[in-house]
């Protein structure tokens, strides 16, 4: 009982709150390690628990088993955009199998038929309900959309984060205000571990090549920093050195960093795919959110590696929703 309980509670957290944080991680292995508990337990006693139930009872467990097989399954696929269709049969099983359970169990043995026949719509309309609501707090994330100023800045010192700000003259931003980890923009071949393609296509772009590893580019900053100093270039930075610009490389003039590989990192991956929300302003006007358990993504470590990249194949939605704010389909352009 304890199980069923605790696969109904972590399933019903991965459902509405999908996010890159340390409590859906531990739900997805929770969920997944549970489920393989529960079949070994319940698979057991399965052919006497059978013999005693009535037939509502044999329907709730067939239910629940399908759904459990389904989820065995699953637990192999993982719940990539091709096996979307089988998890929803893994929960639609699964959530009528506990229904059919639950409510017997609640219900009186000598209740009359029709007792049980509305007793029985009850919970079903009940749990619509709860499943209705459950979407409809899944779906709120989508928050991050663009959206311009009524009026323009009147001068430049009221762009992005303001003359005080980190970044300017950059519009750029962090959501945190602040500065973002040395190695977050540097680690776009970690993301080519599992997307070979865009790590291919993106690894001869010129996204690849905005920054000091382009000598044309190199040549205007240093040109542009001998004549009017270090911090008018942090400017071209918004567009052209996420990795030295948001890790405060660039208050420095950039010959005393040129060999480090942060000159070198170009636009990586996480410049576009961490970008929360931005305004078409144009001058770099955007914001970047560092994504929250990023380190285990890009960790060195086996272990921590070997971990991260199972719950991404588990349930990559949290993944998605760090790397894919829904305005770049959405809004693009
Ligand atoms: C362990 C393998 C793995 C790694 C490493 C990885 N991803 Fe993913 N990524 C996935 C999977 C799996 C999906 C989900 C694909 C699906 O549902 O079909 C995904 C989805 C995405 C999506 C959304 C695509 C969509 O179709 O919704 C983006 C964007 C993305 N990843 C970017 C990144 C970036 C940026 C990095 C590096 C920081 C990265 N990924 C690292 C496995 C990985
Ligand atoms: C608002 C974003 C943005 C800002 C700010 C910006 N750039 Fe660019 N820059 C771009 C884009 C986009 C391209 C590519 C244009 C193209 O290829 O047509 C580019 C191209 C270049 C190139 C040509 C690179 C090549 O290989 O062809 C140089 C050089 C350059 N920029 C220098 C600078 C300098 C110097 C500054 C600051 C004074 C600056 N940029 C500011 C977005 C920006
Ligand atoms: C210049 C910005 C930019 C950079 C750099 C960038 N991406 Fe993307 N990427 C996008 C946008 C925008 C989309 C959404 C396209 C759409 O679906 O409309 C996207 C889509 C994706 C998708 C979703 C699948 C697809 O093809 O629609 C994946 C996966 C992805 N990018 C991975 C990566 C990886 C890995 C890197 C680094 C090697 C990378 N991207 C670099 C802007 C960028």
């Amino acid at each position: 009982m304890i199980l069923l309980l605790i696969l109904l509670v972590t399933g019903a957290f991965l459902y509405v709150f999908p996010g890159p944080t340390v409590f859906f991680v531990a739900a997805v292995l929770i969920h997944a390690g549970a489920g393989c508990l529960a079949v070994a337990w319940f698979g057991r006693g399965m052919a006497r628990r059978w013999q005693a139930s009535t037939p509502s009872g044999r329907a709730g467990w067939l239910l629940l088993s399908s759904g459990a097989a389904v989820g065995m399954v699953l637990i192999y696929t993982g719940t990539t955009r091709p096996y979307q269709s089988l998890l929803l049969i893994h929960i639609v099983l699964t959530v009528s199998g506990l229904t059919l359970l639950a409510s017997r169990a609640v219900m009186h043995v000598h209740a009359s038929r029709m007792r049980v026949l509305g007793r029985g719509a009850a919970a079903a309309a009940l749990v619509v309900l709860l499943a209705a609501g459950a979407t409809a707090i899944r779906q709120n994330w989508r928050g991050f959309v663009i959206s311009n100023p009524e009026l323009p800045p009147r001068s430049m010192l009221e762009e992005g984060g303001g003359a005080g700000g980190p970044f300017f003259p950059s519009s750029s931003r962090t959501s945190t205000g602040g500065r973002v980890p040395v190695d977050f923009f540097t680690e776009s071949a970690q993301c080519g571990r599992c997307h070979e393609d865009a790590y291919a296509q993106w690894s001869s772009s010129a996204h690849h090549f905005s920054s000091f590893n382009n000598q044309w580019y190199r040549k205007s900053i240093e040109y542009m920093q001998d004549v009017v100093g270090v911090e008018p270039s942090k400017w071209c930075g918004g567009c052209h050195d996420p990795a030295l610009l948001f890790t405060g490389m660039m208050d420095r003039p950039i010959r005393e960093v040129i060999d480090e590989p942060e000159a070198h990192a170009g636009l990586g991956c996480v410049m576009c795919h961490s970008i929360a929300v931005h305004d078409s302003m144009g001058q770099g006007g955007y914001t970047i959110e560092y994504p929250p358990l990023y380190e285990l993504a890009t960790s060195d470590n086996a272990l921590v590696q070997a971990l991260h990249d199972f719950v991404v194949h588990l349930n990559p939605e949290a993944h998605r929703r760090a790397f894919l704010k829904p305005a770049m389909r959405d809004q693009a352009g």
